[in-house]
C-alpha cells in the first residue's frame, strides 16, 4: 500500500473513493463533507438523509459521483458522537472506510483532512494511518483473499502548513502499523512453519536489517548458562528451544529497558495435555512476536533508550523427554521450581528469560506473555492485564497503552498470592490454586527480576481473537499484534 500526501481540496482530488467523516447526530454536514456536498449540489446530504445514515462509528455510506467531481465515489464514514471522539475513534473510522473501499474494489482512496483538537495533526494522522493499515490487514499467505485491494492512499492536508505534519504522522503511523502487522503475521503463522529455530531466524533477520546486535542460545549454550527451566519445557519437543536476544543501543541512551517475550510456538499443555481449542495454541508466542516486532521499529523511531529484546522460544510438547509433573528444575538465578502442572509453562521459561534479562543490567523490565486463561476470565477479550512491582512503571505503561489505543487494566499483586506459589520441596511450584491465577502467575515471575522495576503484561485476553467477539474495524479475527503499539509509545516517551 502506497501513501502520498496532497494539498488538493477534497472536491478536486481524483481517486476511486474519497473518504469524508461525519459525526453522529449533527444536523447539516460540516467540514470536508460540506465542501464535497456543495460541489455535488447537495446530493451528499440528501442521500445520507434518505439512507438515514446516522454517523455511527465506522459505519459507511457510498455515493457514486457520476463525474460531478473527480472522485468516482464518496465514502462517508461515521465518527460517532462528536463530544466523545478520541484518536482511537479516528483509527476505527479510517479502518471502517478502508474496508468498505476494499469491498468496492476501489484501489486508490483519498482521506479528507480532519482535526481533533487538542491533538496535533501528527498524532491524528498517525492514528488514521494505523487504522488504515491494520484495518486492511489479512493473513493471506496460504489462501488468496476475496474482494479487492486498496493499493494507494492519498492523505489530504488542509492548508500549506499541514503537509509536513501529515508527512511526519504518516511516517510514524506506517512504522508502528507495519510492526504490528509483522507481529500479526508471526502469530498467525501455523506452528509447523514457525517453531523456535525459525523464530530465531526471523529475529536474526530483523536484527540484520536494523543493524542491531543479535545473539541466540541453543540448548548447549543454555545448559552452559544454567537455564534449566527453558530446557525442561523445551525438552519434550523434536524442535529444540532457543533464547533470542536483540539489542538496540543508540549512542545517547541513558537508560536500558529489557523487553521479555513468551515465545511458546505451540502449547499442547505438555503431559498435562490441553483438551480444547488446541488449534489456537500457535498464538502462545504472541508476547515474543510483539517484542521482535517492537525491536524492528526502533531503528526507524530512534527513541533515546537502550533496549534489549529477549524471547524464550519453545514448543510445549509431549514425548518421552517431556517435563513430568513432579520434576524439579533449577532456573538461571539458582531458584528451584517444582513443575506441578506442565501446562503452566510460560512462567517457567520466563523465569530463565527474566534472570537472563537481569544479568544485562536493565533499569526496568517489561514482559509480555499469553500467560493465563485467568486473565481472560477476568477481562474477556477486552483488555490485557498489567501487574507490576513499580507504580511509576505502571503509570507510564498505562499512559502509553491509552495513547496507543490498546486497553490495559491493572490487577493487584498482593503478597498473599506468593504463598500459594511456594512448594514444600522446592523454592516455588509453577501452578497454584485456580483463583487469582493471573496474579499468581505474575508473582511467580517477580521472583526472577531481582527486585528491579518490572511490569508483566498478560496479553492472553487480547493477543488472539478466536471468534468475532472482541473484533472491531481494525481488529480482525486471529492475531491482533497487541502490545506492539503500547511498547513503542512507552519507549518513545522515555528520555
Ligand atoms: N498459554 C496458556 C494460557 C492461554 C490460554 C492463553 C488460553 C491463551 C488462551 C498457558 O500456558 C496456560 O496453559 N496457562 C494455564 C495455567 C494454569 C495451568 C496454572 C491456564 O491459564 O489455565
Ligand atoms: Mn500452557
Ligand atoms: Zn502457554
Amino acid at each position: 500500500m502506497e501513501f502520498v500526501t496532497s494539498t488538493d481540496a477534497p472536491e478536486n482530488v481524483a481517486c476511486d473513493a474519497l473518504v469524508v467523516g461525519i459525526y453522529q447526530d449533527v444536523g447539516p454536514v460540516e467540514g470536508a463533507a460540506a465542501r464535497v456536498d456543495k460541489a455535488l449540489g447537495g446530493l451528499l446530504a440528501s442521500s445520507l438523509t434518505e439512507e438515514r445514515f446516522e454517523g455511527k462509528l465506522a459505519k459507511t455510506a457510498v455515493l457514486h459521483t457520476h463525474g460531478k467531481i473527480p472522485a468516482r465515489r464518496v465514502i462517508t464514514v461515521g465518527l460517532g458522537p462528536k463530544g466523545k471522539a478520541t484518536l482511537d475513534t479516528l483509527r476505527k473510522a479510517a479502518a471502517g472506510a478502508v474496508l468498505r473501499a476494499r469491498d468496492l474494489h476501489a484501489g486508490h482512496i483519498a482521506y479528507s483532512a480532519i482535526t481533533l483538537p487538542p491533538h496535533p495533526i501528527e498524532l491524528v494522522t498517525q492514528s488514521r494511518v494505523e487504522g488504515i493499515v491494520l484495518g486492511h490487514y489479512r493473513f493471506a499467505k496460504y489462501k488468496k483473499p476475496e474482494g479487492g485491494e486498496v493499493t494507494k492512499v492519498t492523505l489530504l492536508a488542509a492548508n500549506h502548513e499541514q503537509p509536513k505534519h501529515v508527512d511526519e504522522g504518516r511516517a510514524r503511523g506506517l512504522v508502528t502499523a507495519d510492526a504490528a502487522v509483522f507481529a500479526r503475521d508471526l502469530v498467525n503463522e501455523p506452528p509447523n512453519q514457525l517453531f523456535p529455530e525459525r523464530l530465531a531466524e526471523v529475529a536474526h533477520d530483523v536484527a540484520k536489517k536494523g543493524n542491531l546486535k543479535f545473539s541466540v542460545f541453543d540448548p548447549d549454550a543454555m545448559e552452559a548458562l544454567g537455564m534449566g527451566a527453558i530446557l525442561s519445557v523445551g525438552g519434550g519437543s523434536a524442535n529444540p528451544p532457543r533464547l533470542i536476544a536483540i539489542e538496540y543501543a543508540p549512542a545517547r541512551a541513558r537508560k536500558t529497558v529489557a523487553l521479555v517475550g513468551k515465545g511458546v510456538c505451540f502449547d499442547s499443555g505438555g503431559i498435562n495435555i490441553k483438551t480444547a481449542d488446541l488449534q489456537w495454541m500457535k498464538s502462545d508466542m504472541a508476547g515474543g512476536a510483539a517484542v521482535i516486532a517492537a525491536m524492528r521499529a526502533l531503528p526507524t523511531l530512534r527513541p533515546p533508550v537502550r533496549v534489549i529484546g529477549i524471547v524464550a522460544a519453545v514448543e510445549n510438547m509431549l514425548s518421552g523427554r517431556a517435563a513430568k509433573p513432579g520434576d524439579i528444575v533449577r532456573a538461571m538465578n539458582g531458584k528451584t521450581i517444582e513443575i506441578n502442572n506442565t501446562d503452566a509453562e510460560g512462567r517457567v521459561i520466563l523465569a530463565d528469560a527474566l534472570a537472563y534479562a537481569v544479568q544485562q543490567g536493565p533499569d526496568e523490565i517489561v514482559d509480555l506473555a499469553t500467560l493465563t486463561g485467568s486473565a481472560m476470565v477476568a477481562l474477556g477479550y477486552q483488555a490485557a492485564a498489567l501487574m507490576s512491582n513499580s507504580p511509576d512503571l505502571t503509570d507510564r505503561l498505562l499512559r502509553a497503552a491509552e495513547s496507543a489505543g490498546e486497553r490495559v487494566w491493572q490487577l493487584p499483586l498482593y503478597e498473599e498470592f506468593l504463598e500459594d506459589m511456594r512448594s514444600p520441596i522446592a523454592d516455588l511450584h509453577n501452578s497454584g490454586g485456580r483463583y487469582g491465577g493471573a496474579q499468581k502467575g505474575a508473582i511467580f515471575l517477580r521472583e526472577f527480576v531481582d527486585g528491579r522495576p518490572w511490569a508483566h503484561l498478560d496479553i492472553a485476553p487480547t493477543a488472539f481473537l478466536d471468534r468475532d467477539e472482541g473484533t472491531g474495524p481494525y481488529l480482525p479475527k486471529g492475531a491482533t499484534g497487541f502490545g506492539v503499539r503500547t511498547l513503542l509509545a512507552y519507549l518513545s516517551a522515555m528520555t
